[in-house]
């Protein structure tokens, strides 16, 4: 199955207004859950991160409908992730702690079918960044040789 694109819209409606919130949290769990991730932020001013991640999230749910902007915009944005040192498999620890992070903030309403469905439009998500990565991490190479 893919994903209900309402389904992802009603629940990041829920997600937004506690938006700052959501972030502390996710922040939380992927460096508790996955302590290696923390060296990718080191440099990061994390105040700065967290608002740019959840207005990235915003956007994307926005435009969850429109599969040639999604492309376009998450082409770019995983280009930008080469230089932070993000690999392909890193992927799985913030979709895990993102969704971790949804199940606590709805406690007894996160349904089976809001994971699966948040897993899906992850998955597809991370798919749509992962050419952009994989094309950044060339153009990386080539800069330093
Ligand atoms: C749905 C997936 C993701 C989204 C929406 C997302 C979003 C963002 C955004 C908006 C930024 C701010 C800079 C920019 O726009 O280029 C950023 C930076 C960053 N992201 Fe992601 N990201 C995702 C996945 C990942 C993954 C899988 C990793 C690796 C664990 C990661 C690690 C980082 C790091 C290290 C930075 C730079 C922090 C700094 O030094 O300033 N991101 N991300």
């Amino acid at each position: 199955m893919t994903f209900d694109p309402k389904i992802i819209e009603d629940s990041f409606a829920v997600a937004k207004p506690i938006a700052a919130d959501v972030a502390n949290k996710f922040y939380e769990i992927l460096w508790t859950d996955y302590p290696q991730s923390k060296a990718l932020f080191a440099n990061a001013n994390m105040a700065k991160q967290k608002v740019a991640l959840m207005n990235s999230l915003a956007l994307v749910v926005d435009h969850i409908r429109d599969a040639e902007w999604l492309t376009d915009y998450l082409y770019k944005l995983g280009e930008r992730h080469a230089p932070y040192g993000t690999q392909p498999e890193h992927f799985d620890w913030v979709g895990t702690s993102l969704l971790k992070t949804f199940a606590h903030f709805f406690g007894d309403d996160w349904t089976d079918e809001l994971q699966q469905n948040w897993l899906e439009a992850y998955q597809a998500i991370a798919g749509l960044m992962l050419p952009g990565l994989r094309d950044g991490q060339k153009d990386d190479v080539r800069e330093t040789a």
